[in-house]
């Protein structure tokens, strides 16, 4: 990617407001943008990275940020998510309070979304709350849990069960990053990008569709403007993230509209029990999505909501994303009761994202489903794999 490609911008109209850079190289931009955003006052910047992304871009973002007169220091986490804990938690906040971040300091997370939920976290907890900056790294992190407000923790009794809605004061996002990415996590967040355009914006569906289709052609990897159409469509999916937190910031628990954020968990049901069945070791969360997004489109499919030619799209942007691990060998009947207990489930009751067409999700009352059209679905989701490998 060249040096000279232009950077988007997109507006979340949530917390204090904020923007979301977009772009290429900007990582050295970090410091001007903590400045513009953060309290004039602030003269501490803490940076919680893991060792991994910090030995590729660590030291680029701390220059820029002592480049703007802030005083830096950093820690780093554990990388996984074995190690988004309260315990970590803790840890993070010793080295706050050991690095004297003050009400007018800032936290920057530079990493995926375990070391944005986490960093993310103890901002929301030092001193009851400190501006904090993302510098989301995997592609995950970069159109979806970087923005929204959303951080926190997993407890033994489940993922993300503990946590605090605490905005970013900025988010800066260097698609070029993405070219360290291990191909596994970039076909996570593919999935998770595909799950955002089928929910709730056809072109941005299609937008998605047609770069991985592109990107598995292999040609596009060579044209200098495959820089600005990643850019583009990353800042695309941001824009429909933000669009969609900004109309229902804290996730309202009675809404099933087609605008509620509870869209957002297409796919998760089915992908939710995936992942507790294989006890958490198989599948990256975005694949088990995968999964989950085939399922839920069978399920659509055999109600008579979403027609035959919508279902071989969605199929085909999930064979684009990348290969998933297998699925054969798991039972269908056997994720059944992993649905039953849905983190997701409403007064006791279950719900699934739907479609009725791409680009627009239905809620519906898992009762009002029967039990055969799921199992059905689920095979044949499960089944359904045997797809190309891409990369980006
Ligand atoms: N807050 C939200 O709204 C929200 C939304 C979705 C997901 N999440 C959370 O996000 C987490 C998953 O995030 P993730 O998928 O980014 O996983 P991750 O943070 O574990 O990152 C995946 C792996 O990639 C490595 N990595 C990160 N950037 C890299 C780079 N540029 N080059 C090379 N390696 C890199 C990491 O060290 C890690 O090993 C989960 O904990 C999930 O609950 C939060």
């Amino acid at each position: 990617l060249s040096e000279d490609l232009k950077t988007r911008r997109v507006r979340v109209r949530a917390g204090a407001g904020y923007d979301v850079e977009v772009g290429a190289r900007v990582l050295g931009r970090v410091g001007e943008t903590a400045r513009r955003a953060l309290s004039e006052h602030a003269r501490r910047v803490a940076l919680v990275s893991n060792r991994r992304v910090f030995s590729l871009y660590g030291e680029r973002v701390l220059e820029s940020l002592r480049a703007q007169g802030f005083e830096v220091a950093h820690w780093l986490m554990g990388d996984g998510e074995r190690y988004k804990t309260l315990r970590t938690a803790e840890h993070a906040l010793a080295f706050l309070a050991g690095s004297k971040v003050g009400r007018a300091d800032a936290v920057v997370a530079l990493g995926g979304g375990v070391v944005g939920d986490l960093a993310g976290f103890a901002s929301a907890l030092h001193l009851r709350g400190v501006s904090f900056v993302q510098v989301p790294t995997t592609l995950l992190a970069q159109i979806d849990s970087s923005v929204g407000g959303k951080t926190g923790v997993n407890t033994r009794a489940g993922k993300n069960l503990v946590g605090a809605f605490h905005h970013p004061r900025a988010v800066v996002v260097d698609v070029e990053t993405l070219d360290s990415l291990p191909p596994r996590e970039l076909t996570a967040g593919w999935c998770e990008a595909i799950k955002q355009g089928a929910v709730g914006d056809r072109r941005l569906f299609e937008q998605t569709r047609a770069f991985l289709s592109e990107e598995s052609s292999g040609a596009e990897r060579r044209r200098p403007a495959r820089g600005e159409r990643l850019i583009n469509l990353v800042a695309a999916q941001v824009e429909f993230k933000a669009r969609v937190v900004e109309g229902d910031e804290r996730e309202d628990v009675g809404r099933t509209d087609a605008r509620s954020r509870r869209i957002l968990n297409f796919g998760h049901t089915v992908g939710h029990a995936l992942e507790a069945a294989t006890l958490y070791r198989r599948f990256r969360h975005g694949e088990a999505v995968g999964y989950g997004m085939l399922a839920a489109g069978e399920i659509s499919f055999r109600l008579g909501l979403l027609g035959a030619s919508e279902l071989e799209l969605l199929r085909e942007a999930v064979r684009l994303a990348g290969r998933l691990p297998q699925a054969v060998d798991v039972e269908a009947a056997s994720l059944m009761r992993w649905l039953a207990t849905d983190k997701k489930a409403v007064g006791g009751r279950v719900f699934w994202v739907l479609l009725e067409e791409l680009g627009h999700a239905r809620i519906v009352d898992a009762a009002d489903i029967p039990q055969r059209v799921v199992l059905a679905s689920i095979s044949a989701a499960l089944g359904a794999v045997g797809n190309s490998r891409r990369q980006v």
